[in-house]
């Protein structure tokens, strides 16, 4: 298998496949994820709060992004990979996000950048795209205006924010992006958004009605159970796998029934004769 590109992924809209898009932050994981013939992964800038414990994502820094991406791409050989551009890397001018977005693509070997927004950073969008870097875009709730959205809220229920996001999401096609993830709106809103786009719509949290769907790794594996959003289906339990591993390893070091034999090394040169000289000397 090959790995995807803008246009395999284009063909499969085109040709009413559906996408399938996960995050994955780990060279490990990428792996597996890579093995089960998932179409893309997001690096996603998630991993603030997945991989780091923070509350947000706004503390995520573009070096840690990079050390992440750098992970999760050295782990695939077929998924496309979309790396997000953190909050306050693109947001200031269109050189700053040509400049990082280069910087992520270069370090990482990523194959696309995401940035949060619409009208707002079209100007951004397109000179990233001028520069030869794919643009997947992200409208409805974009989890770096966590102040200004009060938290982590659906968007677009009243007509004023949907026509926002309406016009949010013509922005970001108009300016280049061939992807873009919608979050948390409602369905109709989605699927009206699917209908007047020619590039590839994501969503979570969005309804059926989109090109494809992505979810976060650890809230579709149920690693912990703190944090629960009603747009996940758990697909395993992963968190209760582990802690039951966990338990007996624990139980059997302190047993002394790990390691077994089948678990160590038993040929050496050295004699029972020297160790017991060793024995004496020390
Ligand atoms: O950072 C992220 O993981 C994302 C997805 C939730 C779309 O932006």
């Amino acid at each position: 298998m090959a790995r995807n590109t803008v246009n395999s992924l284009l063909k499969m809209k085109a040709e009413g496949k559906r996408i399938s898009q996960i995050t994955c932050y780990d060279y490990t994981t990428a792996r597996v994820v890579d093995a089960s013939g998932i179409d893309t992964i997001l690096v996603g800038d998630s991993l603030g709060m997945v991989m780091q414990g923070y509350e947000n994502t706004l503390p995520v820094t573009m070096e840690e992004m990079i050390i992440y991406g750098r992970s999760v791409v050295r782990g695939t050989e077929n998924a496309f990979v979309v790396i997000d551009m953190p909050f306050m890397s693109y947001q200031c001018s269109v050189e700053q996000a040509v400049m990082n977005a280069g910087r992520l693509i270069k370090e990482t070997g990523a194959n696309a950048v995401k940035l949060e927004g619409g009208v707002s950073v079209a100007p951004q969008i397109t000179a990233i795209v001028d520069a030869g870097i794919p643009v997947c875009g992200h409208v409805g709730m974009t989890p770096q205006s966590f102040n200004l959205q009060s938290g982590f809220k659906v968007q677009g229920k009243n007509e004023t924010n949907a026509e926002r996001i309406i016009r949010d999401a013509l922005a970001v096609q108009e300016a280049g992006a061939f992807m873009m993830v919608i979050e948390c709106v409602p369905p109709k809103l989605a699927a009206l958004i699917t209908s007047k786009m020619n590039l590839i719509t994501i969503g979570i949290g969005a309804g059926a009605g989109c090109d494809g769907q992505v979810l976060v790794n650890q809230d579709m594996l149920q690693v912990t159970s703190d944090f629960l959003p009603k747009f996940v289906k758990h697909y395993a339990s992963v968190g209760e796998v582990m802690l039951e591993a966990y338990r007996n390893y624990d139980r059997e070091v302190k047993a002394g029934t790990f390691p077994e034999v089948a678990h160590s090394f038993p040929k050496s040169d050295c004699s029972d004769e020297f160790l017991k000289a060793m024995d004496e000397k020390y």
